[in-house]
């Protein structure tokens, strides 16, 4: 399949059009940003990881029965997808208190929560991602509350296969980012799924494996990643 025009470039992707207008082509860049893009840099083979890594997941989700955009793996940086629209939601899953919820709610960062935690942000750079509930959701209409309510059931799934997949790999799923979009009317999971996009602690040393060790200069960032990616590949 052919790169025709790109269509639109995130802080981590590139997305092309395609001869077929039903996909497109996602390109895994190695840029990394933090804090809305105030804090910049490069994650050498970044890109190269999280394509492979999200290709894997995506493949093994997909055989769980969650429907996504998915439709292969073109090269090192880059993945053939359905075209979808995306939602303009940020669907976040949490296990474990870190990052903006042990800040909001001021627990320590390791706390387990008692059940899953699910938050959604709408997906906005100029507001800084603002927190919505379901009623915002609705009332703005950033989704129907069929497709929200699908996107609730998806996103527990999704949670329940990684953690149970992680786990066998010796990393804990602390929390993650899941974007869903729209193909042919029905919603299907979108995006990427990666260090990025997930905490993840090793299980024995609870030592962050994602891209925490970016946002706060814990160091052997690039090393890291590639750890994740050959341990999943195991
Ligand atoms: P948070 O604790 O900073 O709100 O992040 C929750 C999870 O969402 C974490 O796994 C990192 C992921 N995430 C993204 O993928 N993109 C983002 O822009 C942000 C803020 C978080």
């Amino acid at each position: 399949m052919k790169k025709l025009e790109m269509l639109y470039e995130g802080k981590a992707k590139k997305v092309y059009k395609t001869e077929d207008e039903k996909k497109y082509i996602v390109e895994y860049k190695d840029d990394a940003t933090a804090f809305n893009g105030l804090k910049k840099g490069t994650i050498g083979d970044k890109g190269i990881i999280n394509n492979k890594m999200s290709a894997l997941l995506f493949t093994l989700l997909e055989e769980k029965g969650v429907p996504t955009h998915f439709e292969g793996q073109l090269n090192d940086r880059e993945m053939l997808v359905k075209a979808v629209e995306i939602l303009p939601l940020e669907v976040i899953v949490r296990n474990v208190a870190a990052g903006s919820l042990a800040k909001r709610l001021g627990l320590d960062e390791g706390v387990e929560m008692k059940t899953t935690v699910l938050e959604f942000c709408f997906k906005n750079d100029a507001l800084g991602d603002p927190m919505v509930n379901e009623d915002h959701i609705e009332a703005i209409a950033l989704a129907t509350k069929e497709q929200v309510a699908l996107i609730r059931s998806y996103a527990l799934q999704v949670n329940q296969y990684l953690r149970a997949f992680f786990i066998e790999k010796g990393l804990k799923l602390i929390d993650f980012k899941l974007e869903f979009g729209v193909y042919e009317g029905k919603v299907i999971l979108a995006d990427e799924i990666s260090p990025d996009t997930c905490r993840l602690w090793d299980a024995e040393t609870n030592r962050k494996m994602d891209k925490d060790r970016f946002r706060r200069d814990l160091g052997e960032v690039e090393e890291t990643y590639q750890e994740v990616l050959s341990r999943l590949q195991k």
